[in-house]
């Protein structure tokens, strides 16, 4: 298995998104400009939803046409229905995900329809990027348990997968979108995935820390030979129609995790400090990840490193 693991950085979408202050345009930018900074080359940058559904990301239109222009980054944006690959498209993007879930109950509460109704909106939306060239992702939420309807089975989560390759997206990213998984779960899920088809190289997976399970999964996700996961600088993170999802895992603890497990993403440690304290000072909140607390570790002298 090669040793490079990509990390995609969802602090601006699924971060900002859970909120409840709301980040002027200009902050947003500057935390991406840090993201950048610190060597991140995919960040999910906002989402063209409803404005009604997520007021925090109602300046999409406004940031996109702002972002920071980099050698080699991508910047993925959420993308519900039509409607929004059209604003997706007039602020030019060039990259996309697109959400759907194991279970009906989730996406009845997140977005007001069936799964098998989430992927029809999701179909001309993947049909006009692939047009147009852009990378895209599929999102399978809820896939290691739901907040409205309990378990969720590996092959169910992967039935839908399937479903999203077939309308032509570039990976799927099972999310764990309350935080109930544990790291049997991944390997069943990624066994099941690989079993069905679904090439290991195009499987991401999106955990969030809401029982402490976050950095157990991504070792058991390692450990299957999955090589990108999801993290927020800062921990910052849930979603509001995900009642107990708390934060994702934090890219600070992911990137201390791959350091010293030998794992080479190009992100630095110090880099990624820097942003989540924005974030956390932005958001009138402390800093409660564990390396933004404890910092890194020097192992040629034995002493904290990059702690505020
Ligand atoms: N961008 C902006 N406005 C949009 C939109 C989009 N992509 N899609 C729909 N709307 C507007 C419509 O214009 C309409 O506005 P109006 O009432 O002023 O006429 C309103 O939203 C309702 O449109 P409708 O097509 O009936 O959608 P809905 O109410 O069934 O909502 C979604 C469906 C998907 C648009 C909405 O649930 C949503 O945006 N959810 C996002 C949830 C989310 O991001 N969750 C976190 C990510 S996992
Ligand atoms: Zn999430």
């Amino acid at each position: 298995m090669p040793d490079r693991v990509r990390i995609y950085e969802v602090g601006p979408r699924d971060g900002l998104q859970n909120e409840a202050v709301a980040v002027a345009t200009d902050a947003k930018l500057r935390y991406i400009e840090l993201l950048v900074a610190a060597g991140l080359r995919e960040i999910e940058a906002t989402s063209f939803v409803s404005p009604r559904a997520i007021p925090q990301l109602a300046d999409a239109d406004a940031l996109v046409p702002r972002l920071p222009a980099a050698q080699g980054v991508r910047y993925p944006v959420l993308v519900p229905n039509v409607r929004g690959m059209e604003r997706a498209e007039a602020a030019g993007a060039h990259a996309l995900a697109v959400f759907t879930a194991a279970t009906d109950a989730f996406t009845e509460q997140n977005i007001g329809m069936t799964v098998a109704a989430s992927l029809e909106a999701a179909r001309p939306v993947l049909r006009r990027a692939g047009d147009l060239g852009w990378w895209r992702r599929g999102y399978v939420s809820t896939a290691f348990g739901c907040p409205y309807s309990g378990a969720v089975a590996p092959a169910r989560a992967v039935e839908v997968a399937l479903r999203l390759l077939d309308l032509g997206v570039d990976e799927i990213c099972f999310g764990d979108t309350i935080g109930v998984g544990v790291p049997g779960q991944v390997a069943a899920l990624t066994g099941t995935a690989v079993a069905a088809g679904i090439p290991l190289d195009r499987i991401a997976f999106h955990f969030h820390d809401t029982r402490g399970t976050a950095l157990a999964n991504v070792a058991a996700g390692l450990d299957a030979g999955i090589r990108c996961f999801d993290s927020s600088a800062g921990g910052t993170g849930g979603c509001p129609y995900a009642p107990g999802a708390a934060g994702n895992l934090a890219t600070e603890d992911l990137v201390y995790f791959l350091d010293a497990s030998g794992y080479d993403h190009g992100v630095s440690l110090d880099g990624i400090l820097a942003a989540a304290r924005f974030a956390a000072t932005t958001l009138g909140k402390p800093l409660t990840t564990k390396v933004g607390q404890a910092g890194g570790w020097d192992s040629a002298t034995g002493a904290p490193v990059g702690r505020a």
